[in-house]
């Protein structure tokens, strides 16, 4: 029987020219690094390139395949970077693009891939774009690259519709004309500080085009695109049927405002682009888009085989610890979304979500540790790609008691209301040592980082996780390395075996099992022996609560157990 590798023993390779070609992100485990928060290189208590390039020998370690970068673009961090001045740059805060070509060089000698995030959707209200629409008049080609329009009401004092912002308040702001009067309004999905492009002016798609160009011809291997779903309106900018559902469900729902037909045009361009690109070298480069829509055959739209790669399938982040629910989302979102050609890009967290840590423990918090690991095991067994989020791989909890005075979220600012503040699951890594900056800021240096820390991430430092075999880091990196392994992870099928109520199982090509019980109370192992790999120790032929669990089934039996 296999087992699960001893302890740090991985190798990295070092491969001249880049990782070797092909659809290396069918089945891609990615890391995402939210820059701000990985590593600080220069002591002022914000993380930057140079940490994401210090931190490269660690990543491989881990064995993820490559990063996703958070937006390192000029901006005046409204949106911590989702609030871009200029497009092909990088913000002083993060360094420049002789470090980021740096980066790129480097994380390609380790053998992992590049992608970058890009914010169509909107620009930041200090862009020159949005600047010079300010100053020109009403009709004006400046305003043409926004939304402006007049108000209603007798003096245009009331906003053009009745659209919510995603994150607080109306989702139009009035400006001031150049004489001083109450003008027209813009719109904005986000924030006032984050203005709506008009993607039915020619001006913008063509620009972005560029843009991508740009940033390939760098040597990128691909787009993380922020707002997928957004880009186009409603021609007619008409009230929403429900103008508070946005804001209720921070979910993209307002119809006319979200998810238009015109959006797939671009993702079509945007794919050609990639392609013209991969045929010159025979390196594919990705597109994964933040693709929020309500179910997993309204994604499947998005990658179609001319569009997105891949799109973040979120629903099993969004699925409460329970078999039945896992069950119907994992198996929707492999009929819908691997039926079209892609594959399902599962993830468990990111720099927007409560950490899975604290999602699955609930208020008391009690098996939140223990779930958040089979989850994990559960992912990076399934068919398709998979992201991991900074922190997740230390079983970071969300920091839940940040006083006011430290958030940032413009969530918070807008709404008053702490529920979905992010800043919790952004609090900067812990490397090392027993008190804040953990190692996170450089040595010495007098600035904190930039949100605080608290003193039990003293219990997850990297440093701690790499000594202690039954850490999260070693538990992912296990995974990691049985998935570049065995030939049965990965891309695939996947057959789900008849199992009690609480507990899911699926055979994975021809033999490997997973198997994951979402109750409390142990089950008996569905093999005899040790499995390959636990969330948590088994004794012997016992699967206990909340633990997940792979085997590798060498009589065949399981395989041929269960409806296909
Ligand atoms: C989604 C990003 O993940 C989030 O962080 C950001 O605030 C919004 N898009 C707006 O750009």
């Amino acid at each position: 029987m296999l087992r699960a590798p001893s302890a740090v023993e991985s190798v990295s390779p070092v491969i001249d020219g880049g990782p070797p070609p092909g659809q290396w992100w069918r089945d891609a485990v990615l890391y995402q690094v939210y820059i701000r928060s990985f590593l600080d290189s220069t002591g002022d208590g914000v993380g930057d390139l140079a940490g994401v390039r210090a931190g490269l020998p660690y990543l491989s370690k881990l064995g993820v395949d490559g990063i996703w970068l958070s937006p390192f673009y000029p901006s005046p961090q409204h949106d911590h970077g989702y609030d871009v001045t200029d497009y092909c740059a990088v913000d002083g805060v993060y360094g420049d693009l002789a470090e980021f070509d740096r980066l790129v060089t480097d994380t390609h000698r380790l053998g992992m891939r590049v992608v970058i995030d890009i914010v169509p959707n909107h620009c930041s209200s200090e862009h020159l774009w949005f600047r010079a629409a300010l100053a020109s008049p009403p009709n004006s080609s400046a305003r043409a690259m926004f939304h402006f329009a007049d108000g209603r009401g007798t003096d245009g004092e009331l906003p053009p519709n009745n659209w919510r912002a995603m994150f607080g308040g109306p989702a139009w702001s009035r400006v001031t004309e150049a004489d001083g009067s109450p003008g027209q309004w813009y719109l904005h999905l986000f924030t006032p500080e984050q203005p709506d492009l008009n993607w039915r002016d020619p001006r913008v798609g063509h620009y972005f085009e560029q843009v991508l160009r740009f940033w390939l011809d760098r040597g990128v291997d691909g787009f993380r695109i922020d707002v997928a779903t957004g880009l186009f309106r409603h021609p007619e900018l008409p009230d929403s049927p429900d103008p508070e559902a946005d804001e209720r469900t921070r979910d993209s729902v307002n119809p006319l405002a979200w998810n238009q037909p015109e959006v797939h045009h671009v993702w079509r361009d945007w794919r050609a682009i990639c392609e013209a690109y991969t045929s010159r070298d025979g390196r594919e480069r990705l597109l994964v888009g933040e693709v929020s829509v309500r179910t997993a055959a309204d994604q499947a739209r998005y990658v179609r085989p001319d569009e997105l790669h891949q799109a973040f399938f979120f629903d099993l982040l969004s699925a409460p610890w329970n078999a039945d629910t896992f069950r119907r989302t994992i198996g929707e979102a492999l009929r819908d979304i691997a039926g079209t050609g892609s594959t399902v890009t599962w993830v468990l967290n990111n720099h927007d979500q409560v950490r899975s840590v604290t999602r699955y423990g609930g208020e008391a918090g009690v098996f939140g540790a223990t779930r958040a690991r089979a989850a994990a095991l559960l992912m990076l067994a399934l068919p398709g790609a998979a992201y991991i989020y900074q922190g997740e791989e230390l079983g970071l909890p969300e920091v839940v008691d940040l006083p006011d005075e430290a958030l940032t979220d413009p969530i918070f600012r807008r709404t008053g209301s702490r529920r979905y503040v992010r800043d919790g699951c952004r609090v900067p890594l812990p490397w090392s040592g027993h008190a804040s900056p953990f190692g996170f800021t450089e040595e010495g240096s007098t600035a904190q980082p930039w949100l605080p820390q608290p003193a039990w991430f003293a219990e997850h430092t990297t440093d701690r996780a790499l000594l202690d075999t039954s850490s999260f880091w070693h538990l992912y990196r296990d995974a990691l390395s049985l998935r570049a392994r065995l030939p049965q992870l990965g891309e695939g099928d996947l057959r789900w075996l008849d199992s009690p109520p609480e507990v899911l199982a699926f055979i994975r090509g021809d033999g490997l099992l997973c198997t994951v019980n979402f109750g409390e109370e142990a089950v008996p192992a569905p093999l005899q022996g040790t499995p390959l790999l636990s969330s948590a120790p088994c004794p012997p032929g016992v699967l206990p609560g909340n633990t997940a669990a792979w085997w590798i089934d060498t009589t065949g039996v399981l395989g041929s157990v269960g409806e296909p």
